[in-house]
């Protein structure tokens, strides 16, 4: 079995749902408590094993690669000023030289579309995908959940959550043979089902391990729903020829895509911070009462 050393970003979209913000600021930068949501997914990729980090951009998209760069003027300042443990901090999202890959998306035709673009950087290698604007909290990371799985099972798996039936015409959904302990066996895939045509309420989050076969179906470049070119349709063919499982991952998944999804999910990140925990928790109570 081949390990799993890519994983691609990415981060092409237009992030309508967050205009103004996103006019002249990309939605994977928006800020979850104290970092870019693209530092999630980035540090969530390398606690996984990932080595390389394939973004797929778009016009405007500029402070994405500077995020995980050096930034000399300003380490220098702080060495000066003796703020270390920033400093520290800082130097944890560089991403070495020659593990970060950029490949441009022209026109936002979709996720299965934006995978496509990055089809000479994945060459023939299975790989991880990270949707940035979900954010998953949970003790082990959600990718190396999904390692754990993957060094079983092999083939592709798609992180899944269950979602209210009323929510399933958002998400990709999965048709289940059987259930296997936290593993749910695909016998099928629906994207952004009406409520009657859901077969489950089995959802996929936005991070997967796929195999390399997907790009093939890909280059096809078939639209599917909402005129997009998905993901999910080029992986319906892959069914049934090699193992193809959810993973009920241990954890929470917050949609950072959504306003109110992003305004829940910084009140859960910073729950878990000890120097922000009790302070939020009283503002918050104040709040609702
Ligand atoms: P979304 O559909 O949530 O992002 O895609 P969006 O299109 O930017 O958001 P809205 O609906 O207009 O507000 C999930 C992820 O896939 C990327 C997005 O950047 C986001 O990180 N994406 C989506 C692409 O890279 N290319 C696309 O064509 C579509």
């Amino acid at each position: 079995m081949k390990p799993i050393r890519k994983a691609v970003f990415p981060v092409a979209g237009m992030g309508t749902r967050f205009l103004p913000a996103t006019k002249a600021m990309p939605k994977e930068m928006i800020t979850l408590v104290d970092k870019p949501l693209i530092q999630y997914a980035v540090e969530e990729a390398r606690e996984a094993g990932i080595e390389e980090f394939i973004f797929v951009t778009s016009r405007g998209k500029g402070p994405l690669e500077d995020h995980f760069d050096v930034h000399g003027d300003l380490y220098r300042i702080l060495e000066e000023r003796g703020k270390t443990a920033e400093l520290e901090e800082l130097k944890k999202t560089e991403i070495p030289s020659g593990q970060q890959f950029f490949t441009r998306q022209k026109e936002p035709l979709g996720l299965g579309h934006a995978i496509w673009c990055a089809r000479a950087a994945l060459g023939n290698e299975p790989f991880a995908v990270l949707l940035p604007d979900v954010v998953v909290l949970s003790s082990r990371p959600c990718l190396a959940q999904m390692m754990d799985y993957y060094a079983q099972k092999g083939g592709n798996l798609l992180a899944v959550e269950e979602v209210p039936k009323s929510a399933v015409s958002s998400y990709g959904i999965l048709d289940v043979a059987r259930e296997e302990g936290r593993l749910a066996v695909v016998k099928g895939l629906v994207e952004k089902p009406s409520v009657q045509a859901a077969p489950s309420n089995l959802a996929i989050i936005g991070r997967y391990i796929l195999q390399p076969g997907v790009l093939t179906h890909l280059s096809a470049q078939r639209k599917g729903a909402g005129g997009e070119i998905q993901l999910t349709d080029a992986l319906i063919p892959l069914i049934g020829k090699q193992p193809f499982h959810g993973v009920r991952f241990e954890g929470k998944a917050y949609d950072c895509g959504d306003k109110a999804g992003f305004i829940a999910a910084n009140v859960a990140f910073a729950l878990e911070r000890p120097e922000l925990a009790g302070t939020v928790r009283e503002r918050v109570k104040k709040l609702v009462n």
